[in-house]
């Protein structure tokens, strides 16, 4: 969702005539957005930031030009006040629903008084209302929001308290910015929200939709041929939507559905208000409505309490599913979170333990899924060219990078390639047919 933000930060600065700039020291403006979900990606602001101060004191000194430093995202709605006061030369700290007033906040930044503006409201306005129509090219694949914030409360997860109450938008305008991105050269859209499976929005008949009538309705773009969306939460799995995996041949046979832990136990006080085998239940619901349904999940080690016996629960379930990939993360605390308090904390060598064992799991899941992919042919879109002159680098159906040989001009298309070799992270393949002329 940062990379859906950052882009619409992007379009938003664009009025002010600001463009992307692939050189740091060349910049005016600096926006870097955050992600506050483990410690390690919050502490890592920090020492972007020392960086920064030496970029901006260069160009002061040497070219006597003054650079903007903008802190974005959940760090900067976390710690407002807390970023200017250790990092003093930054100019502007707004948070993930405020980002729609960055052009006011940089317009208004007086360079003699060298003020400070900090906005991490949660404005009673809807930033999408308020975000320029105008949107830069996104390329074949891209994202789009439908949907933010989560009211599960999770008690190791910060996301409900720095994105905000869950927050649906209408049908309308997600069909609206589906059909921009379309028309500029986007052939897959990845529907985005914390939780996205819990979007719910008025529709474009007036009737209330789940995100099973949307996925439908978007369907029915013509120059649209991929549909995903990420992340779900099992409780949000409705019958619907497992139906619409069924039905609906633009939407790919991959889902990631996080669950964390295999452990009942570790589940309950996780919060997460479903059982293993419930999580199991839908996995098989999943498999009989779209048999080649490729899975992906989330799974945190060493959440306090979790004993011997609980992970290798968790190895269970793995083991049950079968991954076609997952990210996995040792449990992080996180201030303010109920589980941040609990005193039956994992030490870090066994959470080290565990995480080790579990990703080797995981990998020769992933490793054995992407060899069953050898010699079969699949359309994949292509999304850019390789680093390898003349090569292409694609996306699967199952979300696996592939790379073969073709002209530039396959970009943006789809392409029937069959696999000829697998590895750990990628496919290569050779192009069969072409859906379109060259
Ligand atoms: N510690 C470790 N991992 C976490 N996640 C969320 N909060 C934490 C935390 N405190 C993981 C979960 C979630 C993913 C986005 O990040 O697995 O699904
Ligand atoms: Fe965090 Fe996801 Fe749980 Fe919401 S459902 S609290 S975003 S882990």
């Amino acid at each position: 969702m940062n990379v859906y933000d950052s882009d619409r930060m992007k379009d938003s600065l664009a009025p002010l005539g600001y463009q992307e700039n692939p050189d740091l020291q060349d910049a005016d403006i600096i926006v870097i957005n955050t992600c506050h979900i483990r410690e390690k990606a919050s502490e890592k602001v920090f020492s972007e930031l020392g960086r920064l101060r030496k970029v901006k004191q260069r160009a002061t000194e040497e070219q006597n030009r003054e650079v903007k430093i903008v802190v974005a995202g959940c760090v900067a709605q976390a710690e407002g006040e807390e970023i200017i006061k250790r990092a003093p030369w930054v100019d502007i700290v707004v948070g993930p629903q405020t980002y729609h007033r960055l052009p006011d906040l940089v317009a208004k930044l007086d360079p003699v008084q060298r003020s400070h503006l900090i906005d991490t409201d949660f404005p009673p306005e809807v930033k999408f209302d308020f975000l320029p129509e105008q949107m830069g090219r996104r390329g074949p694949t891209a994202y789009l929001s439908v949907q933010e914030g989560c009211d599960k409360f999770c008690s190791f997860c910060v996301v409900p308290y720095t994105r905000g109450a869950e927050f649906s938008r209408s049908a309308a305008t997600i069909i609206d910015e589906a059909k921009k991105l379309i028309s500029n050269g986007t052939r897959e859209l990845t529907l985005l929200g914390q939780n996205v499976n819990a979007w719910c929005g008025s529709g474009i008949d007036g009737k209330e939709w789940g995100l099973a009538r949307l996925i439908y309705a978007l369907a029915e773009l013509p120059d649209l041929e991929r549909i995903r969306y990420t992340t779900s939460h099992p409780l949000d799995m409705d019958d619907e939507l497992i139906k619409a995996h069924a039905e609906v041949r633009k939407l790919m046979p991959h889902l990631h559905l996080p669950v964390q832990s295999g452990s009942d136990k570790i589940l309950q006080t996780m919060n997460r208000r479903h059982t293993a085998s419930q999580y199991l239940t839908i996995i098989d619901r999943l498999r009989a409505a779209r048999e080649d349904i490729a899975m992906s999940g989330d799974f945190i080690v060493g959440f306090p309490g979790e004993t011997d016996e609980d992970f290798a629960k968790t190895l269970s379930l793995i083991d049950k599913v079968g991954y076609a990939s997952a990210y996995s993360f040792k449990y992080s605390i996180r201030p303010g979170t109920p589980a941040a308090s609990k005193i039956e904390q994992v030490p870090e060598e066994i959470k080290s333990e565990r995480l080790a064992s579990l990703q080797q799991l995981l990998d020769s899941q992933q490793f054995a899924f992407n060899k069953t992919c050898e010699n079969i042919v699949f359309d994949v879109l292509v999304n850019q060219k390789a680093e390898r002159e003349g090569q292409l680098k694609a996306r699967t159906p199952y979300m696996q990078s592939v790379y073969f040989e073709g002209p530039d001009s396959l970009i943006g298309k789809i392409v029937k390639v069959k696999v000829t070799n697998s590895k750990q992270n990628s496919l290569s393949a050779d192009i069969v047919r072409q859906k379109e002329a060259i």
